[in-house]
């Protein structure tokens, strides 16, 4: 079956209404949280939670073990909206599917969107349990979100890129990092986003560092590109699991991508929580 904008665009008002009935209005700010992050969830005073599958027009999840909720809670006193779970491109949705989240949020009125995810460096400066604020992206996955008909009422046919992460929320990231102690630990980069589900082989980690990027990941990209389109700001952060070589290149298994990330969630869910806290006036 092709795909269809009209049915795409029913299904995103549908689940926007099933949301809004549930929910009521909905935080302005959102966070997705990507691997290793999940005990973020922890931090949240929850005030509703629903199901992924609950939500007419979500997308299925092809796992079994991949279960994934909204939550709506507070945390430090202040709403917001939490997207533990998402949908991976190399599990084989379309962008069109790994984005339908965000362009619900978006007819909910989102303003504000907090990116994680779990990356590979490729900038030899960084080191294994940093963390990196995105400041731009590659998109080398071969699809965009926005291909076929464009709907004006989401956002522009040709969007700009020229500033996707904003700068304030970088500048705010920033500052976030210092007071929590993580000076040496943040650092800025531009982050490409594969499709995998294999792992970069040495010769592509030498491309993808010489075609400017500092980190690699399998995930976010989409997203970032329906928000924007969408006029949503939007702050990328990723936890560097790992930094790949190509002259010296370490065998990489996900076990221990996921054990790395948890490991540097403690540090990033203190500074999310900080951000969170410098962008809103308490509830
Ligand atoms: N490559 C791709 N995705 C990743 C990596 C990596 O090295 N580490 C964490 N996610």
């Amino acid at each position: 079956m092709g795909f269809s904008i009209t049915t795409y665009i029913d299904q995103v008002n549908r689940a926007a209404a099933y949301l809004q009935a549930h929910l009521g209005p909905l935080p302005d700010t959102a966070i997705q949280l990507g691997t290793g992050l999940g005990a973020f969830a922890d931090h949240i005073e929850t005030e509703q939670v629903i199901a992924y599958r609950d939500i007419p027009g979500f997308p299925r999840a092809t796992v079994p073990s991949h279960r994934g909720s909204l939550i709506v809670g507070t945390v430090n006193g202040r709403r917001l909206v939490v997207l533990s779970g998402r949908f991976h491109y190399y599990e084989g949705y379309s962008t069109k599917e790994v984005t339908f989240p965000i362009r619900v949020l978006q007819m909910l009125g989102l303003q504000r969107l907090i990116i994680t995810n779990a990356a590979g460096g490729l900038n030899p400066a960084f080191i294994p349990g940093s963390i990196m604020i995105i400041r731009d992206h590659l998109n080398f996955l071969g699809e965009n979100p926005l291909r076929g008909p464009n709907v004006e009422a989401w956002g522009p046919r040709f969007p700009d890129f020229s500033q996707a992460y904003q700068p304030r929320l970088i500048e705010l990231a920033l500052a976030g990092a210092e007071s929590c102690g993580l000076k040496d630990l943040i650092t800025t980069g531009v982050y490409v986003c594969i499709p995998g589900p294999s792992l970069e082989p040495p010769a592509e980690t030498r491309w993808l560092r010489t075609c400017g990027a500092d980190a690699v990941g399998m995930s976010s990209v989409p997203e970032v590109i329906v928000a924007h389109h969408g006029g949503i700001e939007v702050l990328g952060l990723s936890a560097v699991s790992n930094v790949n070589d190509p002259d010296d290149f370490q065998p990489l298994s996900l076990g221990a991508i996921i054990e790395e990330a948890a490991a540097i969630a403690p540090k990033l869910e203190r500074l999310v929580i900080d951000i969170i806290t410098r962008l809103h006036p308490p509830a």
